[in-house]
């Protein structure tokens, strides 16, 4: 017994606080002491003396005698030694010792945890998830649909380990219908669900916008569950951060999806990992080289691309095939791509997969090296010619996907994280932090060209990361020139908690009217890029421990939950709403964080100063045509848009002469070349469409 108490304190110990590697510095204050990567706890000789110490006092090396070994690990090195331990196909031989090692265990008609679908452009594709599966049981899984009555088996795919996941994609899917699905396993195992038709005749597309799963509270999320089958989206996104546990990511996986699998199993779903889901507390991916540390700063992937790959296969390989599939160093693989759903065209990023590592690239100004504390610094010290964000090849991806509108009314990005850094306080109210450069953020340049290629297709930005929700339109230019950008609330606030508080406590300029919140309006953020606050939810108490200890009272506000977005394709609006955990949804919009909800019209994601307008466009042939308007001073493409309608008016940001090109879901069909802003009473020009 003695034994087992002394296992199951050092089995939790290194996931809850040693792995914590918290963005903010914060963080590091808890961390305690560091301990080796677990294989080196196989060789005493190997573990230095201070350390041998603290593990022996612990009952560590005891504990890695007599059970898994490196050796079992399906993941190579030093660094693969520990990973995944509570799903580990060996996990059978020895009794489970913490709460995810009992969490896996379930019975055998149980293994079927659940499944994610997407479809586009016609296929289907849906990863099956399962639990670990005992030695002898099948390692397949079958799919199947029904037609009338009748189950009719489609499919069968092999269970991949490590993971413990399936894969299925189906070609020349009919997204007109809607079709019952199940995957099954063995005799007795069954997941079933749902695959939603295509809601193109709806005016109105909801997505739920979610992220951040805290694993402080291993209970369940019914809160959450019960209100999204109310308010019933039709397409789920998951921005990242749906595991915390760094060194286990299938059983913190498998925990996620449990615990929403009611609200997952009939609608299309994106989950795309962030920093903690691979295992490190932030992540400059830097083309995917290997990073020196944990912490990341230095670019690259700490764990073993296998890992990182798992990873990526559990929670992407579901969605449309990347459009650019060629994998990264070390053989790491890519999932950027598009899906639409109901007429909302999505570019899904990896907005870190590429992005330059901070350290030893720009100076340093605080104690880390992505930290800074010095107010009043050039921002061109940081922002360094080369320094990567998006990366070419997801930036030719925005380029090429922000002119192709076909099955596009309205357009949107997902990813992680926000291109900006819209938090000032990390981890307690009183830690006040200038810039983290764990965000979009930086480096500057590439932020604000990845901010003109979502203004040229008017689409807003949807991510998490944060852990603040907020609404801020982006300024490039100017203030309020760019997109508006939506980062969710965490759906459980008790691992990192941030604050918009700005140090003078004042409204920016031109606050916004009518809003509840003190501290709206224009502001720089630490990486002095232009930023308007619409709204923030603030968590009422000052630091993680209350946070914790609250983090299941619905009468405390700890700012978090979800957001939902409301795509208007009729009047060609976006609603951004965001909706506490614990709100009651009898009390309609009052139960929304202030400030909340938000509408903008789609055109307001490019906010530059319009000063003219080209000769009126007449289309024939075509109703809703793409309209693209190119400056010739110097080939820009100011913008690409699906209009409403048969007539549109271009507007233009200056004088000069343009090119307008117009088509049915591409700007290919129709040209005129050097036109000049007029008065309205000007004479249309008539467009025919071949
Ligand atoms: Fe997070």
């Amino acid at each position: 017994m003695m034994m087992a108490a002394a296992l199951s304190d050092a089995r939790q110990r290194p996931q809850t606080v040693v792995r914590r590697w918290d963005r903010a510095g914060g963080g590091h204050a808890d961390l305690g002491m560091e301990l080796p990567p677990r294989s080196l706890r196989l060789n005493p000789s190997r573990v230095p003396k201070a350390r041998l110490l603290v593990l022996l006092s612990l009952g560590l090396l005891g504990f890695a005698g007599h059970s898994a070994t490196a050796d079992d690990s399906p993941f190579p090195g030093p660094r693969g030694a520990g990973l995944d331990l509570a799903s580990r196909a060996d996990i059978w031989d020895r009794p489970p010792t913490n709460f995810l090692e009992r969490f896996v265990r379930v019975s055998r008609d149980q293994v079927v945890a659940f499944a994610l679908y997407t479809h586009d452009a016609g296929v289907l594709k849906m990863t099956a998830q399962l639990f670990p599966l005992r030695p002898g049981e099948p390692r397949e899984v079958r799919l199947e649909f029904k037609q009338g009555r009748q189950w009719r088996e489609v499919a069968k795919a092999p269970v991949i380990y490590p993971g413990w996941s399936a894969h299925f994609r189906i070609p020349a899917w009919d997204n007109t219908r809607d079709v019952p699905y199940r995957v099954r396993h063995g005799d007795s195992a069954m997941f079933e669900g749902l695959i939603r038709k295509d809601p193109r005749h709806k005016d109105e597309i909801v997505i739920a916008s979610l992220s951040c799963d805290s694993n402080a509270d291993r209970g369940d999320r019914r809160e959450i569950v019960e209100k999204l089958l109310k308010q019933n989206p039709d397409l789920l996104f998951f921005a990242g951060d749906q595991s915390y546990d760094h060194c286990e990511h299938t059983a913190a996986w498998l925990l996620w999806g449990h615990r929403l699998k009611e609200v997952l199993k009939d609608r299309p779903v994106v989950t795309i990992p962030d920093d903690h889901d691979i295992g490190q507390g932030n992540l400059w991916g830097e083309g995917g080289i290997v990073a020196d540390s944990e912490a990341g700063d230095s670019g690259g992937y700490f764990y073993p691309p296998k890992y990182i790959n798992m990873v990526h296969r559990c929670q992407t390989w579901h969605l449309p095939d990347p459009v650019d599939p060629r994998p990264v160093a070390q053989n790491i693989s890519v999932y950027f791509t598009r899906l639409r759903v109901g007429g909302i065209d999505f570019a899904i990023l990896s907005d870190r997969q590429f992005k330059s590592g901070p350290k030893g690239k720009i100076p340093q100004m605080g104690l880390r090296p992505d930290h800074i504390h010095q107010a009043g610094y050039d921002p061109k010290a940081v922002d360094r010619p080369g320094l990567q964000l998006l990366g070419d090849r997801q930036m030719a991806f925005l380029n090429a996907w922000g002119q192709d509108w076909a099955g596009a009314v309205i357009k949107a990005v997902l990813s992680q994280t926000a291109f900006c850094g819209a938090v000032h306080l990390h981890g307690s109210k009183t830690n006040r932090l200038l810039a983290d450069l764990d965000c979009n953020g930086w480096p500057q340049t590439g932020r604000n060209q990845a901010l003109a290629a979502l203004r040229r297709a008017l689409a807003c930005h949807l991510c998490g990361d944060q852990h603040l929700a907020v609404v801020v339109q982006h300024g490039i230019e100017e203030f309020r020139d760019g997109p508006f950008g939506f980062t969710n609330p965490a759906m459980v606030n008790s691992y990192y908690g941030r604050w918009w508080w700005p140090a003078d406590e004042k409204p920016g300029q031109r606050p916004i009217p009518g809003s509840p919140l003190p501290w709206t309006g224009d502001y720089l953020d630490g990486l002095y890029n232009r930023i308007t606050m619409m709204a923030y939810a603030n968590p009422e108490l000052g630091d993680m421990r209350a946070m914790k200890a609250s983090q299941r009272d619905p009468s405390v506000n700890l700012g978090d939950g979800y957001g939902l977005i409301r795509f208007n394709k009729r009047q060609r609006t976006i609603t951004f709403e965001c909706w506490p955990r614990y709100a009651d949804l009898r009390r309609g919009d009052a139960a929304q964080f202030p400030g909340w909800p938000i509408t903008i019209k789609v055109e307001d994601n490019d906010g530059r100063r319009v000063t003219g307008y080209l000769p009126e466009l007449r289309v024939l042939g075509a109703r809703d045509a793409v309209v693209q308007v190119i400056r010739e001073a110097d080939g820009e493409i100011l913008y690409t848009q699906r209009i409403a309608g048969r007539s549109f008016r271009p507007r233009v940001f200056g004088p000069g002469t343009y090119t307008v090109k117009v088509g049915r879901d591409t700007p290919e069909g129709w040209t005129a070349r050097g036109l000049e802003p007029v008065s309205t009473a000007a004479k249309p020009l008539t467009v025919r469409l071949p």
